[in-house]
């Protein structure tokens, strides 16, 4: 088993992503160079740009699959959605239009407004978490509402919700602070596995092998195994672990000169 991404835009023509079949396929192979061998196709659903029907995205991720095959590459990609957090989630819920991450209708990649943690967000996660759905958050590290207060990610964790990490932030691809917040997210034990988010050849790529050859220099390579393992556990409906998470503001803070 290689890598597992969670989180892509690779699915041909429809979203912001992958625009046609032979770029989705170029895409597909620098993922195989990235050391990846599953993905779960996460295009937009209900955001303000995208809708994507679960019962077009099985018939697009078959397609794809088969593209896959014909061309030799060796991936395998799962149907799924990034889905928008709206008050229309239940609705879309009760009306089967909802794809998770794993078959058992488990696992749900949930994407925050860009630029806020809605008030209603708490609501809306209990609702979920009593229906036996656990949100995983998508890039929390990228969210302006986490970044102005990041310990709000820690009462998410408590809530039920696990983390998706892109792997690119923890590389620094957006900006120092959402690196570092990245770091402390691992730290505080509130990060569970990384996703690439890739949408195309610059900017947002796929990067999975360089976050991980980080994650195990800097948390060592249990962290590391850890990451994929829970990507694995996440894909197949499986329990996750949740230790001993902290709070953001609590973590001791970088010191300046190690000797004093
Ligand atoms: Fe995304």
């Amino acid at each position: 088993m290689g890598l597992i991404d969670l989180h892509c835009h690779i699915l041909p023509g429809v979203d912001d992503g992958a625009k046609d079949m032979p770029m989705a396929l170029e895409m597909a192979q620098k993922a195989v160079d990235q050391g990846i061998s599953h993905i779960l196709l996460t295009p937009h659903h209900m955001d303000a740009n995208y809708t994507n029907h679960k019962k077009d995205v099985l018939v697009k991720t078959a397609e794809f699959q088969k593209a896959i095959n014909d061309n030799g590459i060796p991936l395998t990609v799962f149907p799924g959605q990034e889905v928008h957090l709206t008050g229309d989630l239940l609705k879309a819920i009760f009306a089967d239009d909802i794809l998770y991450m794993d078959t058992g209708n488990r696992y749900l990649l949930l994407e925050f407004p860009h630029n806020e943690v809605p008030e209603y967000a708490e609501n809306m996660i209990f609702e979920l978490t009593s229906r036996g759905i656990t949100p995983v958050i998508a890039h929390p590290e990228r969210n302006q509402g986490f970044q102005r207060d990041p310990d709000m990610l820690t009462s998410f964790v408590e809530m039920g919700c696990l983390t998706q990490l892109t792997s690119s932030s923890y590389l620094g691809v957006f900006s120092k602070n959402v690196e570092e917040l990245t770091e402390k997210i691992i730290k505080a034990n509130l990060g569970f596995a990384f996703a690439s988010d890739a949408h195309n050849f610059k900017g947002r790529r796929f990067l999975m092998r360089d976050a991980f050859v980080k994650l195990e220099k800097h948390e060592g390579s249990d962290t590391a195994r850890r990451f994929n393992e829970n990507a694995k556990h996440i894909i197949n409906g499986e329990d996750v672990e949740v230790d001993d998470i902290k709070l953001i503001s609590e973590l001791k803070k970088k010191k300046r000169f190690g000797f004093f």
